[in-house]
Parts: structure tokens; sequence; C-alpha cells
């Protein structure tokens, strides 16, 4: 029998959230933890948070965290919506202390890469070959690339260069949320967005995930690209769910 459990956390730039995770449906087992992201979000302060939500389940197996840096080899190396104090913490290092557990029982890894892997897995993913790419919306924009299945890991496309400005900065959930903007006025930077994505790279498939993925009946039939758009299955979960499977196949990046 194979491994049937596991714990994902995810850290966003507002919110930390955690749970057990059912390794055969792909899902959450029983309810998820949340608690708001600490501010400043150092990497000591996060760590805290992320030891509270992994002894309130009494988990004491592998552990897969998402954060929402460039991750390579258990090393941040960037910070977009984070503290900076992230660019060079060796995170694996970290919580595996944090936790009092082997390094090679963590696993850390980019939270759209994170959430690629469940989608891919589980999700509006499974089963595509070919070129897929899963954009994240929210506070920022995150990206995770597959090619027949396989993930092309840190690809950043969220800091695209559009119309000279970064990205994510015109088109994230958070734009939509600080200005006030309606379906019918964010989508559209959207659109522009993804635009610039598909000339680059050209996607068989685009799949939209992030908190706003929730609400995808308002905007998907509003956006005008090329290439096909669906929703996120696992809407809010997939990065919990990603980061359990790394973590439990020992999927280090
Ligand atoms: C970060 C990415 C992250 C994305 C979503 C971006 O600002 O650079 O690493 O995946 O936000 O959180």
């Amino acid at each position: 029998m194979g491994i049937t459990r596991g714990f994902g956390v995810d850290i966003g730039g507002s919110g930390i959230k955690g749970g057990l995770v059912d390794l055969e449906a792909g899902a959450l087992d029983g309810e998820r933890m949340r608690i708001p992201t600490p501010q400043p979000s150092t990497p000591e302060a996060v760590a805290e948070v992320v030891a509270e939500i992994v002894e309130k389940f009494n988990w004491d197996g592998p552990v897969g965290v998402t954060l929402p840096c460039v991750v390579k080899h258990g090393v941040a190396l960037s910070a977009a919506n984070v503290d900076k104090g992230w660019i060079n913490t060796n995170a694996q290092e970290l919580f595996a202390k944090r936790l009092k557990r082997k390094p090679e029982d963590i696993v850390v890894m980019n939270d759209a890469d994170a959430a690629g892997i469940a989608e891919m897995t589980f999700g509006a993913g499974k089963g595509h070959e070919g070129l897929v790419v899963l954009l994240t919306f929210g506070t920022g924009i995150g990206s995770a690339v597959f090619l027949d299945g396989q993930l092309v890991p840190n690809t950043e496309f969220g800091h695209l260069e559009v119309d000279g400005h970064d990205a994510e900065s015109r088109a994230a959930a958070s734009v939509k949320e600080e200005q006030d903007l309606s379906w019918e006025e964010w989508t559209p930077l959207v659109s522009r967005y993804v635009n610039v994505l598909e000339n680059l790279i050209w996607p068989d498939l685009v799949i939209a995930g992030g908190g706003v993925s929730k609400k995808a009946h308002k905007w998907l039939p509003l956006l005008k690209v090329r290439t096909e758009v669906v929703a996120a299955a696992l809407k809010n979960d997939a990065g919990i769910v990603g980061a359990a499977v790394a973590a439990a196949h020992g999927i280090h990046h």
C-alpha cells in the first residue's frame, strides 16, 4: 500500500493555511487551518506559525511547504510579496529545525508550482499533455509550466513586462480588490497579460487558479485570448495539496 495521508502548508501574502491531505482523493482530509500571515512576514515569524499549524494537527510525518518565492534546493531566492529577509534563506533547514524533522522530510517549493502539481495530478490539468500553464491570481500572479505533465519549476511569469509594467502590478486579483474594479474592468487587464504570455510560449491550455478561480464563471467568459482557459478545480486548496504530494513522495525542486 502507498502513502495515503500527507500534510501541506501554503504560505501566502495574507494567510498561512495548512491541513491534512488525502493523497488518493487529492483533497483536504478534514478542515484546514488558516492564520493571518505575521507582519512583517520574516522567516522566523512565519516558521512559528507553520509550527503552530502542524502541531495543532498532531502531524509527525513529512511536511510540504509553499512559499511565494523562487525556491531552489530548499533555498528561497526571491521575495516579491513577502519580507525580503526570505531571500537566500534556507527554508528547508529553517522548517526542519523548527518542526524537529530531518531536512529530507521537508519539501519547500514555489506556491504556484505546488498548486500546479495538484491541478495536474487531480484537477483541471489531469491527463493533459502538451504545454499547460497554471496561473494563480492572488496578491501577485504565480505561474507553473508543465510539458507533458512534467513541471518546469520557478517560471515567474507573473513578472513578465506588460506595456512597461510588472504584469502582476496590473492584473493580479489584489489589483481588482484595491481599485475596486468590476469584472468587466479587471478582465481586459488579464486578457492583455495572457496575450503577452501566449505570444511568447504558446500554451495548449491555461488553468486559472487563485482565490478568484472560485468566481471563474464571472470572468472567464469575458476573456479575449487565443488559448483555451479553464478554471482550476482545487480552488484555494491546490497549494496545500500539491505541497503535501511533493513531500510524501520526496520530490525536491
Ligand atoms: C512571486 C511568485 C509567486 C507569485 C504568487 C509572485 O510575486 O514572485 O514566486 O508564485 O507571486 O504568490
